[in-house]
């Protein structure tokens, strides 16, 4: 997930003082927790790491993500410490994909404001795949994000040979506008800039102020 496909230890952006940089222009009423019929999207919690580095680790998983597999529970402890800063100054909101059944977290979804749009993405644990747990997480995080009023486009991206992340997106309502050429370095496969698509789905400008109202 960056929020286009997280995880990242390294994600908190410092200015030279080493202070946050982030300037919070205004404070979203963002859900801590997100409840869907099977899942429960919550907050990470220190305590995740040993679940985040199951599937962090998985070369599998991790093989279209722009961040090398963990080698160490400590990367996945680091991700998970780096997420209270980063949502604390609006830069990216995570949160863990938890069964609701059982609290098992299988996975993350996260999502980045800017401005009119977001961003976002997901992973999950391989033993869940194909089982529709990622549309029903990516499903309630676009829902919410489209509620808010001033949020005009959701967008992600992913690697073009990345066909379950796709086939996500599509059945999320994201639709393809194109390819972004040598767009993100995928360390697990090689050090080149791989093509990805981009996707999205946008309160179109016309839905608001349709051709005929700006004469
Ligand atoms: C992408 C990912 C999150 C999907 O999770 P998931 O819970 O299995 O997704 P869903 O079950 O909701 O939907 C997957 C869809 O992709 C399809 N799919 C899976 N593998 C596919 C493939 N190789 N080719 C084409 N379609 C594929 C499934 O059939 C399903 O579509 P359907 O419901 O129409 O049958 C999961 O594969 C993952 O964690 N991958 C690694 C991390 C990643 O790539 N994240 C996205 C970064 S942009």
């Amino acid at each position: 997930m960056t929020a286009a496909c997280g995880l990242s230890p390294r994600r908190i952006r410092k200015n030279n003082d080493s202070t946050i940089s982030s300037i919070i222009v205004f404070v979203l009423n963002v859900p801590e927790k997100i409840t869907t019929s099977r899942l429960i999207l919550r907050r990470p919690l220190l305590s995740d790491a040993d679940a985040v580095f199951e599937f962090g680790r998985d070369q599998e998983v991790t093989l279209y993500m722009d961040w090398p597999a963990h080698t160490s529970v400590q990367a996945a402890k680091e991700y998970l410490r780096d997420c209270v800063p980063r949502w604390d100054t609006a830069q990216e909101y995570d949160w863990m994909i938890a069964l609701r059944d059982t609290g098992q977290v299988i996975g993350g979804i996260s999502i980045r404001v800017r401005g009119h749009s977001a961003d976002f993405g997901y992973i999950l644990n391989r033993d869940f795949w194909g089982r529709g747990f990622a549309t029903e997480a990516a499903n309630a995080v676009v829902n919410w994000v489209f509620g808010i009023g001033s949020i005009y486009r959701v967008w992600a991206t992913c690697d073009t040979e990345n066909l379950a992340s796709v086939r996500v997106l599509e059945k999320v309502g994201l639709t393809r506008e194109g390819i972004l050429r040598c767009w993100a370095i995928r360390p697990n496969i090689s050090p080149k800039p791989r093509d990805a698509y981009v996707y999205s789905k946008v309160r179109c400008s016309d839905d608001v102020h349709p051709p005929e109202s700006r004469n």
